[in-house]
């Protein structure tokens, strides 16, 4: 049989947000066009991200009340210990109650003013902490990651050459640690091969600076590895996974991922010495170091997770469905980001709104059209995100204005899909009528979250 089919059957379902065009059209104008402002009722299908909107198992959820709510050395933190370091193989295991809590904890325990952290590209929370410890974080990923027409198997690469310079010239006392995310969000999703790990591994130790792995999406990063890299055809994904983790000196993770928590982080470590100024760090904001900010009843349904997440078939299945999308828009020549990455599918604004000057914010507009037409929501990563306005009033755009698919895990089924497929084909059509936005009110910081917005009126347009 050809047809890749979701392993597993719907036991518990949640209605979805049905409207009408009409309405979606007044629901837009009061949350001033930005899609963050929505309500999840008036939502049909939410693609606004990946991160803690999968569906728990049956066996998760049998976790759940299997939870040990005792406030030091819970059943449950033993199970998660033993769960977690099976697959990472590190003596010290951390949790935290998100992916930006267990980074700010590593920052403030090992990262100093003036030193750099250097990485495959760091994703915006990592790179804030990074910041807020008086660092600078400083993506070098493989030139062919910048180029959205490249097919390089392994677009989530960190150029070796440039991070060997790189330590050639600050020293170890100068770089705390060299950060790989796996697979690369902020890049595309796009995976690392194990052949790059292992060569900034050996780099690292010429220079004496410790490597750690940015987790989020660890499986996916496996099971691409198992489908692309000479060698690892037959091996399981939970012995590449071990093996990746085992060329590393930490990790820090965000469990909202690939580990099906809908929240929940973890920090593992081989030093016990940073481990200790970790957990005296983590009393002070997470809580006691055996609960690290979560019930009891999550570490329970986390150490379920991650394991499950390895599963073969769920991979094959996640990977494949998430490429069904790609696919299907590419084939209808709406402009996407190749190759595909593994949770989600990014459609270029610029592309897709040729219409619209960067001023007039192609991507959101895009993805406020699509809200419009179909009741579906995204998450634009370009202008509104990274776009910065100058001292004098000009704007500097970001090199990519791109709509972010972000696929929830055991959430959506095929004909759901359809529908987006379905959606962004007919809105590709008439993509000349999609009226740019401006902005009305642009935070300064992290301004996607709040900002609001107005249509241009089309005269402008022309
Ligand atoms: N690292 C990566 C690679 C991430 O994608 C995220 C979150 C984090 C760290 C932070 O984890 O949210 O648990 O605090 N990414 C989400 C997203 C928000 O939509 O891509 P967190």
């Amino acid at each position: 049989m050809k047809t890749i089919i979701e392993p597993f059957r719907i036991k518990v379902v949640e209605p979805i947000g049905k409207t009408t065009l009409e309405q979606r059209r007044e629901l837009l104008a009061e949350a001033a066009w930005n899609p963050f402002r929505l309500h999840a009722d008036h939502i049909l299908i939410d693609l606004l991200t990946d991160s803690g909107t999968g569906a728990m198992s049956s066996e998760q959820w049998a976790g759940i009340m299997r939870g040990d709510e005792t406030y030091a050395g819970a059943r449950s933190y033993w199970r998660f210990k033993a769960a977690v370091q099976d697959i990472f193989g590190h003596e010290e295991v951390i949790p935290t109650h998100q992916g930006r809590a267990a980074e700010n904890l590593i920052c403030s325990a090992i990262v100093k003013a003036g030193q750099i952290v250097p990485g495959n590209t760091h994703f915006d929370t990592t790179r804030a902490n990074i910041e807020m410890s008086g660092a600078r974080a400083l993506d070098i990923p493989i030139p062919e990651a910048r180029d959205p027409e490249s097919l390089h198997p392994f677009k989530g690469n960190i150029d070796l050459l440039r991070l060997e310079a790189l330590l050639e010239e600050e020293g170890a006392a100068n770089v705390p640690f060299v950060l790989i995310t796996i697979t690369n969000n902020s890049g595309g999703g796009q995976p690392v091969s194990m052949e790059n790990v292992r060569g900034a591994r050996a780099v690292c130790d010429r220079f004496g600076v410790p490597l750690m792995l940015d987790a989020a999406r660890f499986a996916e990063n496996a099971m691409f590895i198992k489908l692309r890299e000479e060698g690892f055809a037959d091996r399981t994904p939970k012995s590449i996974a071990q093996e990746l983790f085992s060329l590393v000196d930490g990790a820090m993770m965000s469990m909202k991922k690939d580990a099906f928590g809908n929240n929940g982080g973890v920090i593992t470590l081989r030093s016990p010495e940073v481990a200790a100024e970790v957990r005296r760090l983590l009393i002070l904001t997470e809580g006691f170091p055996t609960y690290g900010g979560l019930a009891g009843r999550d570490l329970d349904a986390l150490a379920i997770g991650v394991q499950e997440i390895l599963d073969e078939d769920y991979l094959e299945y996640r990977l494949a469905s998430t490429r069904y999308v790609e696919e299907r828009l590419d084939a209808a020549g709406i402009p996407v980001m190749k190759p595909c990455g593994g949770h989600a599918v990014y459609v270029d604004g610029r592309g897709f709104c040729s219409h619209l000057p960067n001023e007039q914010l192609p991507g959101w507009s895009l993805s406020v059209a699509l809200y419009e037409h179909a009741g579906i929501r995204t998450c634009e990563i370009g202008n509104v995100m990274f776009g910065r306005k100058e001292n004098d009033g000009s704007w500097t755009w970001p090199a990519l204005d791109l709509v972010r698919l972000a696929i929830p895990r055991r959430v959506y089924t095929q004909s759901h899909m359809d529908y987006v497929i379905e959606a962004l084909i007919e809105l590709f059509a008439k993509r000349e009528e999609i009226p740019g936005l401006r902005f009305t009110d642009r935070p300064a910081v992290l301004p996607h979250f709040t900002a609001r917005f107005e249509p241009v009126p089309v005269e402008v347009n022309a």
